[in-house]
């Protein structure tokens, strides 16, 4: 549609669904995976610098080292979401670089990127979203245990109160974890993702002190930073559906696992009864001590929701070969659902699929945004990533035509405008990604950027998704 329409007129009514006025269109992005610059101005190694070195963990070998070398070209970087008119970036800071070991001493030519990187985003008039934690734990933390060790919690701590203290008179949101679902699952039980260690039973410790994790660095952020920022953590729900009629316990499972464990203690100050019990053969939760869970429950200002795709379960048939759901697909293999491995399996879903073989449905959000408005009816929610990984095809004349992906994000658009409509208070909606970067496990084969990077000569290009999301962001009307 034409941006010189009137916001509030009738043609602009008439032009499609229109989003509220304050409504904030952003793009997310993460430090591993788009900053590169891994060895570079004091930054030390995490365990995705030492996964990612691991032979057959990460597709062709890839790794981090220079990703999308944001980390020399962030005022381009800056300068292009400008352009697309972004009222937002959400970005995640590098533990490693801000205090390369773990603990101890801090890295100050570390901050000062950051530093730069925020007031670079003011000066265009972008909100500065900061995640404290997407998955890069300094490499000494893990070998001193990693999460399933309490004394990871202190260690984050303290550096979100050195973040706290040199950015958070400018911060206009900080997030205090990424998705914690992956960290513990995926890092310690089903071992897909950084350190990739196999242990039921640390997962669930890992599950806890993540919990903890949170709580105690929305204590050191509120305590260090001086300007006046919102608070926040980002999930990934899981949107389960059941195969057949015996489905409802396989869904209360995996719900517990995955949404439940975090949410409850968040949000509740409690672990759902059901998870102690599902997962009691595995651990005791000895591990919980006496003040963590009212350290873990306080006030939020927005709850991050990541959404891609659903997840259909039932109950294990005690014949097919195990498999489970590495947070959106099926892989042979358990431990990614400790107490449940062999108990519940997932199965394939109807299509269609992006490039990452998940499945498409845009009604899963609207199900996610209005189950979690019911649930807790006055916390605001967020979108902080959606979005689609696509095999795109460049032009001759170099341009990136992806209609998938718009159709995607469309799609996914309408849900989120259909959840306001029903009263979900829901303050924006972030395009994952910025850039192709990156996509962990499956290094730099999947594209999800609305920006296209040439990975040999990083030149960025943004694709025609990238024209329609600035369409979007200037007008906020998404076209019938
Ligand atoms: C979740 C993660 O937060 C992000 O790092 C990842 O690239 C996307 N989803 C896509 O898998």
């Amino acid at each position: 549609m034409p941006s010189d329409i009137v916001q509030g007129s009738a043609d602009y009514r008439d032009a499609g669904l229109v989003f509220p006025p304050g409504f904030t269109f952003g793009s997310a992005t993460a430090a591993y995976q788009v900053e590169g610059a891994a060895a570079q101005e004091g930054r030390l190694p995490s365990i995705w610098d030492t996964f990612s070195r691991t032979p057959g963990k990460v597709w062709n070998g890839d790794t981090g080292d220079v990703a999308c070398d944001h980390y020399h070209r962030w005022e381009s970087d800056l300068d292009l979401m400008q352009e697309l008119g972004l009222d937002a970036y959400r970005f995640s800071i590098a533990w490693p670089r801000v205090v390369p070991t773990g603990r101890g001493a801090v890295n100050q030519a570390g901050l000062d990127f950051y530093s730069r990187l925020v007031d670079g985003l003011l000066a265009r008039g972008i909100e500065p979203v900061a995640t404290l934690y997407h998955w890069d734990l300094p490499q000494p933390l893990e070998d001193a245990g990693g999460w399933p060790a309490r004394a990871t919690t202190d260690a984050f701590e303290e550096y979100a109160a050195i973040v706290g203290a040199a950015l958070g008179d400018r911060v206009h949101t900080w997030t205090t974890l990424n998705e914690p679902w992956c960290s513990a699952y995926l890092g310690y039980g089903q071992g897909g993702h950084a350190p990739g260690r196999h242990e039921p039973a640390a997962a669930l410790a890992a599950v806890h002190h993540l919990n903890l994790a949170h709580g105690r660095a929305l204590r050191a952020l509120r305590a260090t930073s001086t300007g006046a920022p919102e608070y926040s953590v980002t999930l990934n729900f899981h949107v389960l559906r059941g195969a057949g009629d015996a489905a409802a316990d396989a869904m209360r499972r995996i719900d517990a696992l995955a949404n439940r464990a975090f949410t409850g203690p968040m949000l509740k100050g409690e672990y759902p009864a059901d998870l102690l019990e599902d997962t009691a053969s595995v651990t005791d939760w000895s591990f919980v001590q006496d003040d963590d869970l009212a350290t873990i429950r306080q006030p939020i200002d927005v709850l991050g929701v990541n959404y891609y795709s659903t997840a259909t379960v039932r109950p294990w048939d005690g014949e097919t070969p195990m498999q489970h759901n590495d947070g959106h697909k099926l892989v042979a293999g358990g431990t990614a659902w400790p107490g449940s491995d062999g108990v519940v399996e997932f199965v394939e879903q109807p299509g269609p699929y992006t490039a990452m073989g998940w499945n498409i449905a845009p009604d899963g959000l609207y199900e996610l945004l209005t189950g979690l408005h019911d649930e807790f009816p006055d916390q605001p929610l967020m979108i902080t990533e959606n979005g689609a990984a696509f095999d795109d095809v460049v032009a001759a004349d170099g341009s990136v035509s992806d209609p998938e992906r718009v159709d995607y994000l469309r799609r996914h658009l309408t849900a989120a405008h259909r959840a306001i409509e029903a009263g979900v208070d829901l303050r924006g909606y972030f395009v994952w990604s910025l850039l192709d970067n990156f996509e962990w496990g499956y290094g730099y084969a999947k594209r999800f950027g609305i920006v296209r990077v040439d990975f040999d000569t990083l030149e960025r290009t943004p694709k025609h998704s990238a024209l329609w999301f600035r369409d979007l962001a200037a007008t906020h009307v998404l076209p019938r």
